[in-house]
């Protein structure tokens, strides 16, 4: 009864035309609604910083949601993660001071980078940020977003964000859009934030 309704009111209300032109409307509004940008696409991702950065914690952490133990990371892990909607294949690239030149054979077609940095580690905090700025200058890396974490928040006596920020003189990053967050891999904590940051920097340049 309701459908010989239906065909009745389009039959006499409606032309095809319209019709169609109503489904189109209805399949782009659900798209919207349903779709994803990145849907058919992964997120490139890098994560780099120091080697003891907490960089492959972070990486088992977006995983799996635990801490597996890590050892020190010769070359690289990568693991696709997927975070509101978005397919992020992370590479995760050792940080110790033989691979850090190795970094930008990973560079070309990378979405976003997280630079990780131990908060605890004061004495080396000047050569993360020399790593900082020589990334930012890379041409294969030409504004990209970078979300920094100031990982290690657990650890006394550690530097709070604004420290760091102050620091590796992190305002003066002008050629992205980039920020700062408190976060502690071990437990996850802190990196919903990052994540959140992230996915809507992406989502806002896809648009
Ligand atoms: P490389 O692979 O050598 O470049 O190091 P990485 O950056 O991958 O460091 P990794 O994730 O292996 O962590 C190094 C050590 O720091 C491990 O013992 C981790 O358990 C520890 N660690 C990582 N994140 C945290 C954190 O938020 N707090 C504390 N207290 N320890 C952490
Ligand atoms: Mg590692």
């Amino acid at each position: 009864m309701e459908c010989y309704f239906i065909i009745n009111y389009i039959n006499y209300n409606l032309n095809i035309k319209t019709i169609i032109k109503i489904f189109k409307k209805m399949g782009f509004i659900l798209s919207k609604i349903f779709g994803d940008l990145f849907s058919n696409q992964e997120v490139r991702l890098l994560i780099l910083g120091l080697d003891n950065a907490g960089k492959t914690t972070l990486l088992y952490q977006m995983q799996f949601g635990e801490v597996k133990v890590t050892v020190p990371t010769l070359g690289f892990n990568v693991e696709s993660v997927k975070y509101e909607n978005i397919n992020f294949q992370m590479w995760d690239l050792g940080g110790q001071s033989e691979i850090r030149p190795y970094w930008r054979c990973y560079y070309p077609k990378t979405n976003a980078v997280i630079f990780v940095i131990d908060s605890s580690d004061k004495e080396r905090l000047d050569i993360a940020k020399q790593e900082l700025f020589l990334l930012l200058q890379e041409d294969d890396l030409k504004g990209v977003p970078i979300a920094i974490l100031a990982n290690k928040q657990d650890v006394e006596g550690c530097l709070s964000d604004a420290q760091i920020s102050e620091n590796m003189a992190l305002t003066d990053i002008k050629n992205r859009q980039w920020a700062i967050f408190k976060t502690i891999a071990k437990t996850g904590k802190g990196l919903d934030d990052a994540f959140k940051w992230l996915t809507g920097i992406l989502k806002n340049n896809q648009s």
